[in-house]
């Protein structure tokens, strides 16, 4: 669907070097509670069948194989940057018998157009990979997308407020990734960034710590039509 393919020193890759994508899905299974987290946020999205729903950065597709899992009939569609975790994202939807939508590229204003107004999108484990104007220019997409009384489902690391979750973040996340992008997310800058992209209604919905620090689960909704509207 997207037209513009990007290059590959233009995103930092799912595991913060492109080398190191071929251990994504075990680095997350073993060091994320995995299982834990994305059950809450596919209980928390409820897919239905009727649903149209956008994963953001969706990477390997294990998320919208979950969601297809729960619901087959929904329309489901992922956008992600990196050829080679879609090309991994594929494979797992065929084994699983899902049909899944797969789009490489950013989240740009056409592909909101072509898409429609979706009932749900989400998005795991990006924000805290990206800039911070990134960060606000995806969320307002995100809100963008969505038809009225839609929500947005988001999870990923938040405020760490404990010394441990504080101390395991910079060891874990901080070193593959970086301190630039991952810092706001750990002081605390996702709702805030939530409702300046337009949100009205935003929820920490749940905190869970694992061994990489606090995944967070935010739930947003609320559309504010008097954002601003955020410029591809
Ligand atoms: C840590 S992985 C998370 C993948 C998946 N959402 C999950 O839950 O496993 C981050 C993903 O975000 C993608 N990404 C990086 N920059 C992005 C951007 N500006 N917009 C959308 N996706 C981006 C990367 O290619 C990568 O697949």
């Amino acid at each position: 669907m997207s037209d513009i393919k990007p290059a590959a020193d233009t995103f930092t890759p799912a595991l913060g070097q492109h080398w190191l994508t071929p251990l994504y899905d075990v680095a997350i299974r073993t060091l994320t509670r995995e299982s834990v987290w994305r059950r809450a946020l596919a209980n928390q999205v409820d897919p239905r069948d009727g649903d149209g729903i956008l994963d953001v950065g969706c990477g390997t597709g294990t998320f919208l194989t979950l969601l297809a899992n729960r619901a087959p009939k929904a329309h489901l569609v992922g956008i992600d940057p990196d050829p080679e975790v879609l090309a991994r994202a594929r494979l797992k939807a065929a084994k699983a018998g899902a049909s899944i939508e797969f789009v490489q590229g950013f989240l740009l204003e056409d592909v909101v157009t072509r898409l429609g107004p979706l009932t749900k999108v989400v998005s795991s484990l990006v924000l805290h990979q990206v800039p911070l104007a990134e960060k606000l220019r995806i969320l307002s997409l995100m809100r963008r997308a969505l038809a009225d009384g839609g929500e947005a489902h988001i999870a990923d690391y938040g405020a760490q407020t404990t010394p441990l979750m504080r101390w395991l973040f910079q060891r874990t996340v901080q070193r593959l990734d970086g301190s630039e992008n991952t810092q706001p997310n750990a002081d605390g800058v996702l709702p805030d960034l939530m409702r300046e992209a337009g949100f009205r209604q935003v929820e920490e919905r749940a905190k869970i710590p694992t061994p990489t620090g606090s995944i967070s689960i935010y739930w947003c909704a609320g559309s504010d039509l008097r954002a601003p509207r955020t410029k591809p």
